[in-house]
């Protein structure tokens, strides 16, 4: 591995030039976090040599809660209710709080019930005897298990980095930028001996996995349980599932069940479209599992925010009542959304996020206040009804006109309502007559003026008290608090405007969750990522966060989304901690005289009259803003599950990988299952193959399945069945497959990779020379991710082994087993295309400067397996792509990220104004890339993103870079 020099790391702000040395002026900078760390993850390089392999993690629920557990006669709930009372009697003679010094447990069937103190006990006791949701399969499934998977570094990201690549080409901005992708450099050993040891610098997290997977592992490799801050989880709602799954890149326009590709393949619709009734028991489990660890990884102040429609917003709440405990439910928000178009009689036009303390005794709470406006109803601005005049002199209310546009108010007049002076009881000393410009008032026999005499001439002084009647009123101004608390409904959060992904949240809902619940420098995580709202929020707001999504195409909208993002630089209170140390917050008033700051004053009655300066409080959503920094996304690092298979116990079978065990066959089996339904591998350009009789192989070594693909031109009766037992042309018998009726086509071959890793070259190896053996006529090698090495010899099978070969991409969906039956068959296997990349070297302008290289994407050729046609797709048409001009083997570094003929970079461009010539960002958006200097190791790569998400890698030697 080349070694890369590490100089000053980017904390905090560099104030006197922008980082990498921009020139005064608006220039870009990020936030780092300098007090928090991670511990070291590996590089997806050094996969073949990490070896902390960790047993599956078994979960259990609260047995206290399962089905079968009533309290009555010979039920087991007696025996445990009784054991609850007697340390509920043990713990109350304890001094408090009454905890055990040893948890006290008692095993129920498989379950163990496990209680620390009084409130524990009681707590339990009183769950025995509440109802409960109960579903098809939950009373047999006490626990769980999930394997414990290591998360390796596939890609580190940063924002500064691709801009100081923009900036010049020079040797020593190249090696500065290993800092601003916050990248350590650990040596090769380090990371195969040392990781998940090493606390390192904190980077913010993209991790692509099943978020139960992904949960665990941050759980059992990190042992970050008890130190997330807050979670959003914006699930599936459990209804119209295939909705959530956004097929293309760009294109969101999906509706359940329904796109291009669905349609064409009828019995498919049908397949899919009957589960959900049924699949709404599997997807309480789902949510189940799932709010289980996440509340493991919740702080003891911690919050978890659920999104959910009004489907199953109630089952939802049960599930959550029994994970989180009824009394840490905090709230349930109703969101106005615009929806329910269509739908017959009483429009639904809103969500509901279902809000749940970790310990609702100890949750970390901040006040949000929405702007109290003249003429609306919320926080009684439509009761500020009259208006003062500049001298004080005048009074009248408000006209029509400006309750309806409050910008109609002459200047400098007050808004202002008339509120009671006094209260209903007899005081001795305040229910006494006032004289008020020459008239005497009394409060009445039974009530008292609200202050004393002296302060009643206080408020008086002040211009507070108004005439009206036989009594005295109390003027309260608009402007004495112009804010008002929020509610728990939010009918002012605008949708996501521009939005990238069919299912996006809008960015001030997520805000408002956040900012109540958490700190600047808090973690947050996001389980169901989607386009990244949760990130981008949290970028913006100096959170720390990790977002997880099993699906490629929201993972990539949202790396696009927030490497292209800008956002106002908020001051920090200290410098050198990052947002941990807080923002700056300050009282201002805008010309006309309005509280416009973060402070804002809480003028009272009881403040005037006593004469104490007025309490001031924080709106958390206005810090100060330093208008001369635009601020980018900080580093963050693009993390998965899927690892490369891996010989574990050193017995030369990869564990992980195509060999044998229980495991492996299960999920054969199941691969095979889904195969049979979704036959059909999805090209580009809406072009397909399908296979017909997918079985397994008799008496196979290596290969997983054997199939028929039909001639091109040939059309199978859809549904068609072959009588059982007809061999299939050209292969090897089987018994008791699926029948289907003969197809003259050509038999191929297929191999799956492994469920927890990449495809290796020696599974490729294996079964293309038992392919070829056999007399296949093609090899599908099938996975859900490939070794670059493995890939090549795909490519290049025909010519060394003999057979022909196409890598077909799985969908990492796939991995959620029910859920998959509402998946769209268009998204589960994809024939993805190989980069065509040219590298060229040319003399850089000025002396001293050495070559420098520009890398142009000519194409991404698809081939087609059935025709044996090759097909291209320009480099300008593919959603994006990503250049690592210093390839280290290890993991990619995104020094440039282009997204072709798109807008994506415009914010930054017009942010930046000035500061890049426009031919620099014109090449953001083609297909050739800015040029770049030689890095150390002598080798760039290049990352393709196709319309399906698939990423697709090639690497090249500066060397044999063309002249
Ligand atoms: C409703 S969307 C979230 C949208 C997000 N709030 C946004 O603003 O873009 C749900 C996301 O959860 C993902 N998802 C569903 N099941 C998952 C699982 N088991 N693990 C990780 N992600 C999952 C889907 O791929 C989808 O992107």
């Amino acid at each position: 591995m080349a070694k890369r020099v590490v100089k000053r790391p980017v904390a905090g702000r560099a104030r006197k030039a922008g980082a990498g040395g921009a020139p005064a002026g608006k220039r870009a900078e990020s936030y780092a976090h300098p007090e928090a760390s991670s511990l070291l993850r590996p590089d997806v390089g050094v996969q073949a040599q990490f070896r902390k392999k960790k047993p599956p993690q078994r979960y259990r629920y609260d047995s206290s809660l399962a089905p079968a557990l009533n309290w009555d006669g010979q039920n087991p709930g007696r025996e445990i209710g009784e054991w609850l009372l007697a340390l509920i009697r043990e713990a109350a003679a304890l001094p408090a709080p009454h905890a055990f010094e040893t948890p006290r447990t008692m095993r129920a069937g498989e379950a163990v019930i496990e209680v620390r103190s009084l409130a524990d006990a009681v707590d339990q006791l009183e769950r025995l005897g509440r109802p409960f949701l109960d579903w098809a399969g939950k009373a047999e499934r006490v626990s769980f298990e999930v394997p414990t998977l290591p998360l390796f570094l596939h890609e580190r990201l940063s924002t500064q980095a691709i801009l100081e690549t923009l900036k010049g080409h020079k040797r020593d901005r190249q090696l500065d930028m290993f800092q601003l992708f916050a990248d350590p450099q650990r040596p090769v050993h380090d990371q195969v001996l040392r990781a998940y040891e090493y606390p390192d610098k904190w980077v913010n997290r993209m991790v692509l996995g099943d978020s139960l997977v992904v949960m665990s592992s941050l759980l059992h490799y990190e042992g970050l349980g008890g130190q997330v801050h807050m979670i959003y989880m914006d699930p599936p709602y459990g209804v119209k599932f295939g909705s959530n799954f956004q097929p293309f890149v760009r294109r969101r326009d999906v509706k359940h069940n329904d796109d291009g590709d669905m349609t064409r393949e009828p019995e498919m619709v049908k397949a899919y479209r009957d589960t959900w009734e049924l699949g709404l028991h599997s997807y309480l489990s789902y949510m189940r599992d799932r709010l289980l660890l996440a509340r493991e990884l919740l702080s003891p102040s911690g919050s978890i925010f659920v999104q959910i429609s009004d489907e199953n917003v109630h089952h939802v709440r049960e599930v959550m009542d029994e994970i989180f405990a009824t009394r840490n439910f905090c709230g349930l928000i109703v969101v106005q959304k615009t929806g329910g178009l269509g739908a017959s009689g009483l429009k639904a036009v809103a969500d509901y996020i279902l809000w749940y303390a970790r310990d609702a005794e100890r949750l970390k709470y901040r006040q949000l206040f929405r702007r109290k406006v003249v003429g609306l109803g919320e926080g009684s601005g439509a009761r500020y009804d009259q208006l003062l005049s500049p001298d004080g002199m005048t009074v009248r209310p408000l006209t029509a006109e400006e309750r309806d546009d409050p910008s109609r108010i002459p200047s400098e007049w007050r808004p202002f309502q008339l509120t009671s002076l006094t209260s209903g009881a007899f005081r001795e000393n305040t229910t006494v007559p006032y004289t008020f410009m020459g008239d005497v008032f009394h409060p009445g026999e039974n009530a008292c003026w609200k202050t004393t005499v002296d302060g009643l001439d206080r408020l008086a002084r002040a211009g507070r008290i108004q005439k009206a009647g036989r009594t005295l009123r109390y003027r309260r101004f608009l402007d004495d608090f112009p804010a008002f608390e929020i509610t728990n409904v939010w009918d002012d959060v605008a949708g996501a405007a521009d939005k990238v992904y069919v299912v996006q949240t809008s960015t001030s809902v997520v805000a408002r969750c956040m900012l109540m619940t958490t700190d600047p420098g808090d973690l947050v995580l996001d389980p169901t990522c989607g386009s990244g709202t949760t990130a981008y929020v949290a970028e913006q707001w100096g959170r720390r966060w990790i977002t997880i999504d099993t699906s490629r195409v929201p993972l990539a909208l949202a790396r696009q989304r927030l490497l292209t993002a800008t956002f106002p630089y908020y001051q920090l209170k200290e410098d050198g901690r990052g947002p941990a140390g807080g923002f700056i917050y300050a009282r201002r008033q805008n010309q006309k005289g309005e509280e416009v700051g973060g402070i804002v004053p809480h003028v009272t009655l009881k403040s005037i009259a006593n004469d104490e300066p007025p309490d001031e409080e924080v709106l958390v959503d206005r810090p100060e803003v330093d208008g001369k920094v635009t601020r980018v996304t900080g580093p963050f690092t693009f993390e998965a599950t899927i690892p490369t298979p891996v010989d574990f116990e050193g017995d030369g079978e990869e564990d992980a990988g195509a060999g044998v065990g229980e495991a492996h066959g299960t999920f054969v089996d199941r691969m095979l299952e889904v195969l049979r339904r979704s036959p059909v591998l999805h090209l580009t350009g809406n072009r397909t193959v399908a296979l017909h009789h997918v079985r397994r192989p008799a008496k196979s070594l290596s290969l997983s399945a054997e199939a028929v693909v039909a001639k091109p031109g040939e059309r199978e009766p859809a549904g068609a069945r072959r009588p059982q037992g007809a061999p299939v042309s050209g292969a090897t018998g089987g018994a008791g497959e699926v029948a289907e009726p003969r197809v003259d086509g050509d038999p191929v071959a297929l191999v799956f990779g492994p469920e927890n890793g990449a495809v290796s070259e020696k599974l490729v190896w294996e079964a293309a020379r038992e392919a070829a053996a056999k007399r296949y006529t093609h090899l599908y090698v099938v996975g859900f991710a490939i070794q670059p090495n493995a890939r090549e010899l795909v490519e290049k099978c025909d010519a060394t082994v003999g057979v022909p070969a196409t890598y077909v991409q799985a969908t990492p969906d796939l991995m959620m087993g029910d859920l998959l039956k509402n998946m769209r068959s268009s998204q589960i296997f994809s024939v993805c295309g190989l980069p065509d990349v040219r590298l060229r070297r040319r003399k850089a302008k000025g002396e001293e400067r050495g070559d420098e290289y520009v890398v142009e994407l000519r194409g991404l050729d698809v081939f087609d397996p059935a025709t044996m046609d090759n097909d291209r797709l320009g480099g300008a048409d593919v959603p994006a792509w990503l250049l690592d001009t210093d390839y280290n083997g290890l993991c990619f570094h995104v020094c440039q990220a282009f997204f072709p003929r798109t807008a994506a970079w415009d914010d930054l461009r017009r942010a930046l104004k000035g500061e890049f010539d426009d031919a620099v960002w014109e090449h953001l958006a083609g297909a050739a890339s800015t040029p770049f200097a030689a890095g150390e190791s002598g080798t760039i790569a290049v990352k393709v993103i196709d319309d399906r998400g698939n990423e697709l890698m090639v690497v090249k030697k500066l060397e044999d870079a063309e002249e």
